[in-house]
């Protein structure tokens, strides 16, 4: 038995959820999975119901399981609340407490959705990338941090807000082993994305990710300047194949890179351990609060983020291949939900395409 911790999350993430579990039910069915679900509270949903975003429980539910399936956190209604108590609160919390310091973002573009992307076909055509964001360091968590008053020379107050960017050469080293063992099973290519021309923990993330490229001499090592790379994302995306980063430069570019694939709802995402805590799963986009409960997003990037999980939890490849492989066959077949829809196409919404998903697997 397989054991999955649920958290369903605020806006679209009970939505989208729903539609991986049927997914993951009828994957389940077919290739004997036995799989089990325990479902917690997160973000906003959870201070609702016990006064903090992340409860003690919902940690330890996914500390008992096997794998985390994660929706989306976050809420206009929860906007003015206290910064612990936010629901983006939760997710930063869940990450560190699980030790989640590789988040895995595949960009891959389905020749089905080229149309869909703002890119030229022959620009976004056959794109895939992995960009390996470190995900529990960086100005994320740097210490100290705050907004605090200070007298300005001309003798007013006036408030300064400030983060520490921050990484040590053990956090660097383990991320970068990620990044050339990924890059071992692709096309051996890892781009160091960093701001080594002014900041100095990007020169030291630089000189300790050349250090660990040593042991991984099949691998191609190359350095890019983030700001750089923002632009080569969308002058020529097909140059990467791994991209390595820290926590905010990560989060940057993969909302950038996600458009490629012609929508924030095609992206799926993995945050891995060191192996001794589970893996967790979730799209990379967030709760679309406007969106949620009317039954129009796009659950593909959550389906795909349960399809990873049977691929680098379970190690269930064939399962995991099933649910690729009847994705790109609904899309073959013209069906959009809003968010990739074309005119003429067949636009669905979030359980149909799901029902057409599961009717697929086989
Ligand atoms: C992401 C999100 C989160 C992040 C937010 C919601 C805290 O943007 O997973 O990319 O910044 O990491
Ligand atoms: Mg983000």
């Amino acid at each position: 038995m397989k054991k999955i911790a649920v958290l369903l999350g605020d806006g679209c993430g009970v939505e989208i959820v729903e539609s991986a579990i049927r997914v993951l039910d009828k994957v389940s069915n077919v290739y004997n999975l036995n799989l089990e679900y325990d479902y917690a509270p997160i973000g906003g949903r959870a201070y609702k119901e016990a006064g903090v975003p992340l409860p003690d429980k919902t940690v330890e539910t996914c500390l008992k399981s096997d794998a985390v399936l994660l929706g989306a956190v976050g809420d206009w209604q929860y906007d003015s609340l206290a910064p612990e108590l936010r629901p983006e609160r939760a997710l930063l919390g869940i990450r560190k407490k699980l030790n989640l310091f590789a988040n895995l973002r595949p960009v891959k573009v389905f020749d089905e959705l080229l149309n869909s992307s703002p890119l030229k076909p022959t620009i976004a055509k056959d794109v895939d990338i992995m960009i390996v964001r470190e995900l529990t360091g960086d100005v994320y968590f740097g210490e100290p941090k705050g907004i605090i008053k200070k007298t300005t020379a001309d003798n007013r107050e006036i408030r300064v807000g400030f983060n520490n960017m921050i990484y040590d050469e053990d956090e660097i080293t383990r991320i970068a082993h990620v990044a050339f063992k990924a890059a071992q099973k692709r096309r051996k290519k890892v781009c160091c994305v960093d701001k080594a021309n002014v900041l100095d923990v990007s020169r030291l993330f630089r000189e300790v990710v050349a250090q660990v490229a040593k042991q991984y001499p099949d691998v191609e090592l190359t350095n890019m300047y983030v700001d750089n790379c923002a632009m080569q994302l969308v002058l020529n995306p097909k140059q990467f194949d791994v991209i390595l980063t820290g926590n905010i430069f990560g989060d940057i570019l993969s909302d950038e890179a996600s458009t490629i694939a012609g929508s924030l709802g095609m992206l799926p995402s993995a945050s891995m351990s060191d192996g001794k805590t589970p893996f967790l799963y979730e799209p990379i986009h967030g709760s679309a609060p406007d969106l949620a409960g009317k039954n129009v997003v796009n659950p593909i990037a959550t389906i795909l983020s349960a399809s990873m999980m049977l691929e680098y939890s379970f190690d269930e490849k064939l399962a995991a291949n099933s649910i690729n492989k009847a994705i790109k066959a609904v899309l073959k077949e013209n069906n959009r939900t809003k968010d990739i829809y074309e005119t003429g196409l067949n636009l669905c919404s979030t359980t149909k395409i799901t029902d057409l998903i599961i009717d697929k697997i086989s």
